[in-house]
């Protein structure tokens, strides 16, 4: 989704913007563009990437101005829908994060009255709008351009000759960053690392004049305090470190990860989620896309460690048809915080009572302001747009609030956890592991269609699976439950349509070898994804990846990671853009 970054301050604001920009790509984009202000506005952008962009725009001399990544929602990627937008006089400058709604009223409205548009864009209106409003005040227009203005955004302003960046915000994230004689506005923490590790995040509603020295936020029309926090991700956290691709650094992080993640919940005084006025007796977990699958997971956790009915429904969904009772314990997961469809439904149940836990990534993300409470995940930066790490800690915080809970005799619950705390180890077993993964992965980047088939806890993981290869190699794959393939897929079955099959050394595992063999039968080739010493699969699958062996619930940690080098090691056979796949977008900031 789109990323921007504004800087004032006693610098030349061109290289910080740029550099800012380059490090919001993560976000997904197909356009970028830089203004920058002296007596008159110089605007620069195309449907290019930042690299081109930094290349082809002449050396600016400025020390404010604002820069933008778009992901197109109004009018294609080009370079007059790209931002910055801006107004008539060709003084005022905008770049925005959100959508618009009544814009094409506004824009009627704005034409009528003698405005001419460019872009197809809904951001155009603002910048009209400002300027309609604009009477030697930049702060009093934007207050009263957005009082015009229906949907989300968040916008940085810059006009020439004014001393001033006006920012605001609504239902899009915004954060200022406090430097020593410069500040810096951005949609996320990556785009200032480097620059300074001391932020403001903005809360609804916030307008905010930034100077070089100074940062004045008001809400409703008042001056409010504002509080500084310190971020703990550093700019090496946001780097390659030597990798090749960010997501293959983010798999290999995974041990660090766990440490840290279990490291946290453990050494705390308290268990991680104050179960308060819920009487546990049940829970309903939410998310998107791979946290979707950690609630999956979660659900079998939770259903075997507390047993209690667990629902685990798709927060894209849940907005519109779903209901839970006060009474049942809430969950939301979202790496990012920033998700619409998981904001939206976390709104719901705030409205209908619920007290909504978030499991996040992101310090001050929207989910953490929607939610009574927020357990932290200790993941880092996750800068591919594919979550790998994330998900694996989003993993830990259920194993640990699920452990916290259950309803398992001591002797059991404690085995658990030294099993738990074993897993960085297993997981580097499956990293050390790359090689065989990679030729499995040869093989299976000649396919253009895939099965990813698993049973109980592994369904997920299935899910999880196919999800990872479909996005990065653009390989069609689908994640089923073992069990359902023969009530119709088994019609796809053939030589060119391989079966990875996820085997547990669990209840699941006679009836997952009945599976195999009945893939076989019908001419698939099958990969088995099964743990060390399982002697029986190599006669059966065509090519086995083995992982370590660990107790069934923990099986989803091991085959998950085994599952994302087969992912990465297929799409960077197939050449793919491994961190940045065509169409998608890190955080999905819009319904
Ligand atoms: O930030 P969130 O966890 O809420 O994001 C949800 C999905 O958009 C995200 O997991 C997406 O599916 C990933 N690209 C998958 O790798």
């Amino acid at each position: 989704m789109c990323g921007i970054i504004g800087y004032i301050g006693d610098k030349q604001a061109q290289p910080i913007l740029l550099g800012g920009l380059a490090r919001l790509e993560y976000r997904g984009y197909d356009s970028c563009g830089v203004a920058l202000a002296g007596g008159t506005l110089e605007v620069y952008k195309d449907a290019v990437r930042v690299e081109k962009l930094a290349k082809v725009s002449p050396q600016l001399d400025g020390t404010v101005g604002i820069a933008h990544t778009r992901w197109a929602t109004h009018g294609e990627p080009s370079r007059v829908n790209a931002h910055p937008h801006l107004d008539c006089t060709g003084k005022i400058a905008v770049v925005h994060n959100g959508v618009i709604n009544n814009y094409q009223r506004l824009k009627q409205q704005l034409i009528s009255e003698g405005h001419k548009f460019v872009s197809e864009t809904d951001t155009e209106v603002i910048p009209h709008l400002i300027e309609k409003y604009y009477e030697g005040d930049l702060e009093k227009a934007v207050e009263a351009a957005l009082r015009e203005v229906e949907g989300s955004y968040a916008i940085i302003v810059l006009m020439a000759d004014e001393p001033g960046l006006v920012a605001a915000r609504k239902d899009s994230p915004l954060i200022i960053g406090i430097g020593d004689r410069e500040n810096f506005i951005a949609s996320d923490v990556p785009a200032i690392l480097g620059h300074t590790d001391r932020v403001i995040y903005l809360e609804e509603g916030d307008i905010v004049v930034v100077t070089g020295d100074s940062v004045r936020v008001s809400r409703d029309g008042v001056e409010v305090d504002w509080k500084e926090h310190k971020v703990s991700w550093s700019v090496e956290d946001a780097q390659k470190a030597g990798y090749e691709h960010f997501i293959l650094k983010e798999i290999h992080e995974q041990p660090r990860v766990i440490r840290d993640t279990l490291g946290e919940y453990i050494s705390a005084a308290e268990p991680i989620v104050d179960v308060a006025d819920t009487s546990l007796e049940s829970m309903l977990i939410l998310a998107c896309g791979t946290s979707y699958h950690a609630a999956l997971v979660g659900k079998y956790i939770v259903e075997e460690l507390l047993r209690i009915p667990v629902r685990a429904e798709l927060a894209s969904e849940f907005s519109y048809h779903g209901q839970s009772p006060a009474t049942t314990m809430t969950i939301v997961i979202t790496q990012s915080g920033e998700t619409a469809d998981t904001l939206k439904a976390m709104k719901k149940l705030k409205e209908a009572g619920c007290r909504v836990i978030a499991v996040t990534n992101v310090v001050g993300s929207s989910a953490t302001r929607i939610a009574e409470q927020t357990v932290y995940i200790r993941a880092g930066p996750e800068i591919s747009v594919a979550a790998t790490k994330s998900f694996i800690a989003q993993l830990m915080a259920l194993y640990w609030l699920a452990l916290s809970y259950s309803v398992l005799d001591m002797r059991t619950r404690d085995s658990l956890i030294m099993e738990l705390r074993q897993l960085p180890e297993k997981v580097q077993q499956v990293l050390n592991n790359e090689d065989m993964i990679s030729e499995c992965a040869r093989y299976l980047s000649k396919y253009e269609n895939a099965f990813f088939i698993g049973r109980g806890i592994n369904f997920a993981i299935a899910l999880e699976g196919a999800l990872k290869l479909k996005e990065i190699s653009y390989i069609h794959a689908e994640g089923y439950a073992a069990g359902e393939l023969k009530h119709g897929p088994f019609a796809l079955l053939s030589p060119d349509m391989p079966v990875i099959a996820i085997v547990a050394q669990d209840n699941t595992y006679e009836a997952m070898l009945t599976n195999i063999k009945e893939v076989k039968a019908r001419g698939s080739p099958v990969i088995a994804l099964a743990e060390e010493g399982d002697e029986v699969i190599g006669e059966l699958a065509d090519s086995v990846i083995t992982v370590p062996q660990v107790a069934p619930i923990f099986s989803p940690v091991v085959n998950t990671v085994a599952l994302q080098l087969l992912a990465y090691y297929t799409a960077k056979q197939r050449g793919c853009p491994i961190d940045f796949p065509r169409n998608l977008a890190k955080s999905v900031t819009v319904e």
